[in-house]
């Protein structure tokens, strides 16, 4: 047995993560704990000759880059993002993902969808077998957010959801305010059947800025256990005979 800590075994993953970093490329740098482990570490890389270009997924990620000595380019300057490295919340076998508990999975999924590769870098307690025991985040504007609190929680239940219960983050007194002037709905829906059929009823609510299922999005898991990183990624396509 070792004794690990959650953070020891997410800067293990973000470690392992080096590897899939080339010369020359241009790099998506995620948010939140352990991608701030990539993102120092991959400083340090730079710092002994690796030459990469980096694109911040939000002004957090963006200050820790410029303190590690990263160059930074906006997204808007550059035609694709060679790879992202991100954190996630929760993850499934099939590389869904939920994001957004750092409130930054707007900024994290445009990049991620401008990425020619995304990797999520996560602890093995993140793994899960159904989507939904973390709850969702789901970026709102904060005109008529009572009404979109409300659609959202619809959608839940025509989706299959359990639970739904639906908080606004910070609560209405002191909203969390994201890097894009929008509030944060967390949805705890306890688990997820189909995100799929959830992802699309929340994107069809007018207040919905952006909700944190990442699907179809990601495609390689590094996973931090106790026991060493285990690296998932998709079984090569076996072309029909
Ligand atoms: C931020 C995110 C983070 O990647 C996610 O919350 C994981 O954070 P951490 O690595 O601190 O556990 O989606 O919006």
């Amino acid at each position: 047995m070792t004794n690990l800590t959650a953070d020891d075994r997410k800067r293990a993953a973000a470690l392992k993560a080096l590897d899939f970093i080339a010369d020359g490329q241009i790099v998506g740098l995620g948010t939140g704990s352990t991608a701030a482990h990539f993102v120092k570490a991959l400083g340090e890389r730079v710092k002994a000759g690796l030459k990469i270009t980096g694109v911040a997924t939000s002004t957090a990620a963006e200050a820790l880059a410029i303190e590690a000595g990263i160059t930074l380019v906006g997204i808007d300057e550059v035609p694709h993002i060679d790879i992202t490295v991100d954190g996630a919340d929760e993850a499934d076998r099939s590389f869904r993902l939920i994001k957004g508990g750092g409130a930054a999975h707007l900024r994290e999924k445009i990049v991620a969808a401008a990425s020619r590769r995304m990797i999520a870098i996560l602890d093995d307690s993140k793994l899960v077998d159904a989507l939904g025991r973390f709850p969702l985040p789901v970026e709102i504007v904060p005109f008529a957010c009572k009404t979109t609190l409300r659609h959202i929680a619809d959608a839940a239940v025509a989706a299959g959801c359990g639970g739904n219960f639906i908080r606004l983050r910070g609560g209405e007194a002191h909203p969390v305010i994201t890097d894009n002037g929008n509030a944060i709905a967390d949805l705890d829906c306890q688990s997820i059947p189909d995100p799929e059929a959830l992802a699309a009823a929340l994107s069809a609510i007018p207040g919905v800025v952006e909700h944190g299922l990442f699907l179809g999005l990601c495609s390689g898991l590094i996973i931090g256990t106790p026991s060493g990183v285990e690296v998932i990624e998709p079984a090569p396509h076996v072309p029909e005979a």
